[in-house]
């Protein structure tokens, strides 16, 4: 819970302005807005990197005013718009060993649980290899790979499908599904509607440092103000939707993903068919 949360910037700039918010155990929340609308700040104020100039953060009921940042990281789980950011070991295998040295794991357990990760992220063939010899990619991974082994109850992605394939992005995808099993709460920043409007249940919208929109995804992003409002794009079902609209097409707010669409299509043509068989 974050309550009346204020942040300045030591140069002045105040990018959170009086933000109020509830993310409950176990969502999927997307946040978007456009660039410099305080998305990064507000993510780095939950797991203690910065610390709010005014107000309060809950989290599991705790405020975390105290809480260190070591303590706080084994909770929430960052991981940042930039990966490189984030790495900065020797190599792939020392990136997780270090990442998993506030647990006081043993030898042998810090290495069984490293190779498993490293196992499941199908990084295993560059373990020796220097985290900056990676692809843009592979390196998003490696930084995943080493929040999801601390195995915190929160996790929070910022942009994660920027730069992906098709492939990484579906493996993401699977990724947040399985731990979505285990009740995490999962907070992705994205500017890619597509993503949040097939994906994620809940989004937050912001500007300028404060909330304009939160609610259920498929009903912010089709509110063609505020989607200009925040530089985004309507999603292309929804554009395809209005289109339809406005050729006299009917029932078409129904149609919320490209299967959607294509259903709606294909039985527009079977139908159309069908009548000039008739004929
Ligand atoms: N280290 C910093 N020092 C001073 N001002 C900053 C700093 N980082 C960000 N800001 C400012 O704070 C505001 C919010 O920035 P923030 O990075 O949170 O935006 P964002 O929503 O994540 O944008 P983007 O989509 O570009 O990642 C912006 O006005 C930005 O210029
Ligand atoms: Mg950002």
């Amino acid at each position: 819970m974050i309550k009346d949360v204020v942040y300045t910037y030591p140069n002045g700039t105040t990018a959170l302005k009086e933000i109020n918010l509830n993310i409950y155990q176990g969502e999927l929340v997307g946040i978007m807005g456009k660039n410099g609308a305080g998305k990064t700040t507000l993510i780095r104020t939950l797991n203690g990197l910065i610390r709010p100039t005014q107000g309060n953060i809950y989290i599991n009921n705790n405020n975390i005013k105290n809480t260190t940042i070591a303590s706080l990281s084994k909770e929430v789980g960052l991981i940042f718009q930039n990966a490189s950011h984030q790495l900065f070991a020797n190599t792939l295998e020392d990136e997780i060993k270090f990442s998993l040295k506030s647990f006081n794991l043993s030898k042998e357990e810090s290495q069984k649980k490293t190779n498993e990760i490293l196992h499941q992220f199908n990084l295993e063939k560059y373990k020796n290899r220097s985290p900056l010899n990676l692809s843009g990619g592979e390196s998003k991974k490696l930084a995943i790979a080493s929040i999801f082994c601390r195995d915190p109850d929160i996790l929070i992605f910022d942009e994660p499908t920027l730069g992906q394939d098709a492939k990484e992005i579906d493996f993401f995808l699977r990724l947040i599904k399985k731990e979505r099993e285990y009740n995490k709460t999962i907070i992705i920043i994205t500017h890619n509607v597509e993503f949040a409007f097939e994906y994620i249940p809940r989004t937050i919208l912001m500007a300028e440092g404060k909330i304009i929109a939160d609610g259920p995804t498929q009903k912010v992003l089709k509110n063609k103000k505020l989607v200009e409002d925040s530089s985004l794009v309507l999603p292309q079902s929804q554009q395809l939707s209005l289109a339809l609209e406005s050729e006299g097409f009917q029932n078409t707010d129904t149609l919320l993903s490209k299967s959607d669409a294509t259903l709606y299509l294909m039985q527009f043509f079977k139908n159309a068919i069908r009548r000039n068989q008739g004929e």
